[in-house]
């Protein structure tokens, strides 16, 4: 674990936050290897058991909803009040992009009837590219800039358990550790 978060207290805002994009992360690498596999398929009907899979992996990132409410709505609120504005604008954006291709992921490996499986396969392959790319790299800023930013812009100890409280609030993954 990268010291920053390693330093971090059990329960800290931002240390569920990091286990969840660690979660995250490995969902993203499944769904990768997932589409590979995807990839070399002929026809729909032996495709079934991957696509099963492929709906199991993209519920799971349509599950990390909370964890984006709670960036938004409890950490990113804050950070704007005092005047760390810029990153979590961004990050807001970010999140409607992502929110978008996951649901369209979990929808191909859903409802696929009706298409020919050369343009299932052919969605498949730009969701899972554009998911992967984007929501990893949007959880390296978090990491990297957005996370360290807010924690040493934001000093209070006690601010630091409004928020917590208000994460609580919000809920937490299926997946959170
Ligand atoms: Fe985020
Ligand atoms: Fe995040």
């Amino acid at each position: 674990m990268d010291n920053f978060f390693a330093n971090l207290p059990e329960g800290h805002v931002l240390k569920t936050f990091y286990l969840e994009h660690e979660i995250i992360l490995k969902t993203l690498k499944e769904i990768s290897e997932l589409n590979d596999r995807i990839q070399n398929i002929q026809s729909i009907d032996s495709a079934v058991p991957e696509l099963k899979k492929l709906q199991y992996q993209a519920t799971r990132l349509t599950d990390s909803e909370p964890h984006h409410q709670r960036e938004e709505n409890a950490l990113f609120s804050i950070m704007i009040e005092r005047g760390m504005g810029g990153p979590p604008t961004v990050m807001t954006m970010e999140h409607v992009t992502i929110r978008e291709y996951k649901h369209k992921l979990k929808d191909i490996s859903v409802n696929y009837n009706g298409l020919s499986w050369e343009e299932v396969k052919t969605k498949i392959n730009s969701l899972s590219i554009g998911i992967c790319q984007m929501l990893g790299n949007h959880i390296q800023k978090e990491n990297t800039i957005l996370y360290p930013m807010a924690h040493q812009g934001i000093p209070e100890e006690s601010v630091w358990q409004e928020m917590r409280k208000k994460c609580d609030e919000i809920g937490y993954c299926s997946f959170t550790p």
